[in-house]
Parts: C-alpha cells; structure tokens; sequence
C-alpha cells in the first residue's frame, strides 16, 4: 500500500509540476513550429533558385517555356505542344511545317507534323479544345481558290460544321490556332483564299487566333518579303515570339478594341506593325482588324449553344463532359427557300430544279426539298447516328431528310430565313405529284451519297448501303403536314420500304387527325404558354393557341 501511495504522490507531484510551468511548454512548442516553418521557407526558396538558376540547361528551358520557373509538375501548363497541320500539293506547306516544327522542338515544346488529308477534323479538333495545344494551319490553294487535293476533305467538314444551324457555335471554343497561307497574288480573284475561309470557319465555331492570319506569296513581284519563304520566315519569327509569351502564360496583346470598354489585358500593339510583317492586303487588314485575337464566342459575349433534338444521342453519350446544355425547343426548323420560288396556283412550270439553295438543300419541283442529314454523313465515316440510332437503331446512313412543304404557318424566331421562306394558312401554290417528289428525292439524295465516294474516312460498304434508302425523315424544313397530298407519299415512301419520321409544328389540328399512320409522329412544342407561343414561333393564325391544344389532342388521339 506504502508503495503505491508513493508512486501516486510521484505521479501527482509531476503532473502538478507541469500544470504550473504549461506556459513555458506552450512556448517550447510554439518556438518549434515557428522554426520549422522557417527552416521548410528556406529550402523551398533555395531550390526553387537553383532550379532556375541555370538557363543553359535544358530543363530550365523546358520550364520556362511552359510554365515559368518550378517544378512542371506544380505549375500551370498554358502550352501543352504544338500540332502543325498542312495542306500541301507540291510541298511546300509540308517544307514549311517542317522548318517551323524545327524550331518549336528547339524551344522543347512537344510538336506534331499532321498532314490534313490524314487527320479525322471531326474528332480531333474537338479534342484541342481542352488540350492546351496551339494548332497551327499551313494551306495552299489552288485553282480557282480550292484547297489542294489532301485538304479537301478537312476543308469541307470545316465549312460544313461552320454552316450547319445544328452545329453549336462555341464547338470549337478553347481551340487557338494561327493559319499562313500558301498563294500565289497573281491570281488575283482566288489569292489565299483556303487559308482565309479556314481562318474564317475556325472563327466562326469559337476557336481563338493567337494571331492574325498571314498570307505567303509566291509572286515575287508583290511578295512583302520579296519571296514566300521570307513571308514564311518572317511570319515564322513572329509566330514563335508569340508562342514563347502563351508559354509565360501571357495574355493577348490589348488594341483598345475590349468590347464595352472592358479591358481584359495590358499593353499595345502596333497593328500597322503587325499587318506589314504579317503582308496582308487592305481588305484583309480589315478583317484581320475586326477578328484579331478573338473567336465569334467571346465577340458574341455569350456562352449558350442550342441542342438540336438530333443530337440527343450524341449528348446521351456526352452527358457527362457537357458544360452548357440548352434545350430549346423540340425542334427547330430552318427555312431555306425564296418565296418567289414557290409558283402560285394555275401558273406556269416550276423553276430550275438543279439550283441549289444555300445551305446543301436541294429543290426538289417547286416546294419540296431534301438534304444530307450530318449524322448520315457522319456514318458513312462509320461514326456515331443521331438519337434515332441510339434509341431505336436506326441507321442514320441509310436515312433521308426531306420534306414536301417548304412553306410553314409559322415565322419562328429560331428559323434562319423566316423572312425569305413562304408563309401562309392554307395550300396556296401549285402543286407536285407525290409520284414526282418521292422520285426527284431520292435520285438527288442517292447523287449526294455518291459525291461521298473516295472521300477520306468513308466506308464504302456503308455508301453502298446509304444508296438504298430505309428511313425518311419528313422533318427537314417548313411544314410536311401542310402538302395536301402527305398521306399518299407516306403512302409511297412505306411501299418502297421506307419508315417514316414526320414533325409537324402543332398548327394543323385537322391535317393530324386525318394523317394515316407514319411511323414516328412527333409534335413540336416551342413554348408553355399562349404568350410565348406567340412570341416564340409567331404563328400566322389567329386561334394559333387553341390550334396548338387541339393539336396535341390529336396527337393523343392517335
Ligand atoms: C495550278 C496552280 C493553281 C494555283 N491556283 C492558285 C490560286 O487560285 N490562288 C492562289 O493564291 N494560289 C494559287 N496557286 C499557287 C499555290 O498556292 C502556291 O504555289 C503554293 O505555294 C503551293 O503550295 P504547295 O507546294 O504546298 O502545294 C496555284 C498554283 C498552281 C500550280
């Protein structure tokens, strides 16, 4: 018992002890800390010096291009690498993306050669998006300003996907690129022209300049340089300046241009300098003026794309990646056809039928109309379809898009050229045989497969099986239900084999309930309330509200 009272008073006696000095331990161990702290600063700071201390060698290079002083790793990287893509017939623009392949790989940043006729646009540019690369454009054109033969295919998604309604117009945002094109000024009404609407199309889906386009010149005459390998150099040099201060993670030069006077960087630029080294012409200064350094997005100071009911399948897929997703709508029409095209009742034959509107629609008789769907292209290269495909298997190559009534009783506000297309209540035009609409359809739907052949990337059993068309879509433009004559080229269409797919814009009561059965029926619905029905589709009737219930009804009916 004595012993353990001794060892308690011990115990007791130590405790008591270290309650009355706890002060100085508090300060003991605060004194700790505080030299540890000093001691990790100090290090870090010694050898983050020593790791830039040394410009001669390699890897502080290395850092210094892509992220300032420190450790890679630890740093923000602003430049990934470098993707140079040319389009080249005689080869110089391959010369060229090797001699400035040269000299980004001696500023070690990683570097790619791409010659465009190997490169599939629709996958990879989307992916440069959010790789950090700089994509750079080397292009030639050639007679009467087409691009050379391995650029034809990447020119033509380009143009396409800068066009196509369907396409959001921030699809390429994050992409920043620079193009120098290939020509010759003395041919004067097609001089640069690939490179100027590549820098264009680039442009207008959101992708960033880095800087403004540059054109070589192969006629010395006129060459600013004096020949097209100077105007390379030259451009070369600049381009290189410009790559190292992205590597710094600097921004973009301000020219006083910021738009609502917010200036989002600092510093000047003089843009007579800038144009003279870049020899650019009056009106491209012009240009370049407007769109140097910027995409149409941040012009248009808006981040919203609108998703097309098509693409439902390719979003389902997407759906985790997708930051801005804005359904608008059920579906949106594009009207594409003058009115003066459309022939009044009773007067004479319908206009030229081989004109092709803008847009790759093409006319069929007086109102009818039929396109390549881009899902049906993008099958034939043996990619994705649209939602038909994901959710009942259709195959999108095997599907055309037509419709039999460009005219429409709506003016939406989503419609590209509602003010060019034919309105009205009622059928007030002459009228085509189904007979001849079905026929002229698929002969020119079956010619634009064709002009698919020997494309890059297209598969050619998937052509051949396009050239026999299985599914119709009766939904391209204006209102299929508006032909008097809808339930006999359903009719056609089922007899030959082909399913059906109509859209019509909740207008036509009456016309939905007497439709025969099609095999998917679908029924637009643009708004919630009578108000913004209103405002929204701006239809041309007067009880467009009541036509809109009645139409829903009926489509519950069916
Ligand atoms: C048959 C032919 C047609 C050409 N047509 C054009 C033209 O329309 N516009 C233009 O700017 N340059 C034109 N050029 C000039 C080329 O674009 C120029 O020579 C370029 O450097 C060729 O680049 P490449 O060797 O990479 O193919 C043409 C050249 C040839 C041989």
């Amino acid at each position: 018992l004595d012993v353990s009272m001794d060892m308690w008073s011990y115990f007791h006696t130590c405790l008591v002890s270290i309650w009355l000095h706890r002060f100085y331990i508090y300060s003991a161990v605060a004194l700790g800390i505080s030299l540890w702290i000093v001691i990790q600063f100090t290090t870090t700071r010694t050898k983050r010096k020593q790791s830039c201390g040394s410009p001669s060698s390699p890897e502080g290079t290395s850092d210094k291009l892509g992220n300032g002083c420190g450790p890679r790793q630890a740093q923000r990287i602003h430049v990934a690498g470098v993707k140079i893509f040319y389009g080249s017939q005689t080869g110089t623009a391959k010369r060229f993306a090797k001699a400035l392949a040269e000299a980004v790989f001696s500023l070690n940043l990683p570097v790619e050669i791409i010659n465009m006729e190997d490169y599939d646009p629709e996958d990879g540019l989307v992916e440069e998006t959010s790789s950090r690369n700089i994509c750079v454009f080397l292009v030639a054109t050639y007679t009467e300003g087409q691009p050379p033969e391995s650029a034809v295919w990447f020119c033509k998604w380009l143009e396409e996907a800068a066009n196509d309604f369907r396409v959001g117009k921030s699809f390429l945002q994050g992409l920043r690129y620079a193009v120098f094109g290939l020509g010759n000024s003395a041919y004067v009404d097609h001089y640069n022209t690939v490179a100027r609407r590549m820098d264009r199309w680039l442009w207008m889906l959101s992708a960033s300049r880095i800087m403004a386009r540059a054109e070589g010149d192969c006629n010395v005459a006129q060459s600013k340089h004096g020949s097209i390998e100077a105007d390379f150099e030259a451009w070369k040099d600049k381009f290189l300046t410009r790559l190292q201060a992205l590597c710094r993670g600097e921004k973009k030069p301000c020219r006083g241009k910021c738009k609502k006077g917010k200036c989002k960087t600092s510093g000047k630029q003089s843009k007579e300098s800038s144009d003279r080294e870049h020899g650019m012409s009056e009106q491209d200064n012009t240009e370049a003026e407007e769109l140097f350094e910027t995409s149409s997005e941040e012009e248009a100071g808006d981040t919203d794309s609108v998703i097309d009911v098509e693409d439902l399948g390719n979003v389902m897929g997407h759906m985790k990646k997708a930051k801005v997703l804005l359904l608008e709508g059920v579906w949106h029409g594009i009207a594409v056809w003058h009115s003066a095209q459309f022939i009044p009742a009773g007067l004479g034959a319908p206009w030229g039928s081989e004109i092709v509107p803008a847009h790759g629609y093409k006319l069929i008789g007086s109102h009818s109309g039929v396109k390549l769907c881009r899902w049906t292209k993008s099958m034939l290269r043996g990619r994705g379809g649209c939602y038909k495909h994901t959710f009942y298997g259709i195959e999108s190559h095997r599907c055309m898009e037509a419709t039999p009534s460009l005219a429409c009783a709506n003016k939406c506000v989503f419609c590209w050229r509602h003010h060019t297309n034919p309105v009205g209540t009622e059928w007030r035009w002459r009228m085509d045989q189904p007979e001849q609409i079905l026929q002229e359809a698929l002969e020119k739907h079956q010619n634009m497969i064709r002009q698919f052949k020997g494309v890059s990337g297209v598969k050619a059993a998937r052509l051949e099986e396009a050239l026999a068309v299985k599914h119709c879509a009766l939904s391209l433009v204006g209102e299929p239900i508006m032909y008097p004559h809808i339930n006999q080229l359903v009719r056609l269409l089922h007899q030959q084999g082909i399913s059906t797919f109509l859209v019509t814009n909740a207008q036509f009561p009456e016309e939905i309930r007497r439709l025969e059965p099609v095999t998917q029926l679908y029924v637009s619905v643009d708004a919630s309330t009578k108000e913004s029905l209103k405002r929204i589709d701006r239809p041309l009737f007067k009880d467009f509200w009541q036509r809109f219930l009645d139409s829903l009804k009926a489509l519950a009916e069916k």
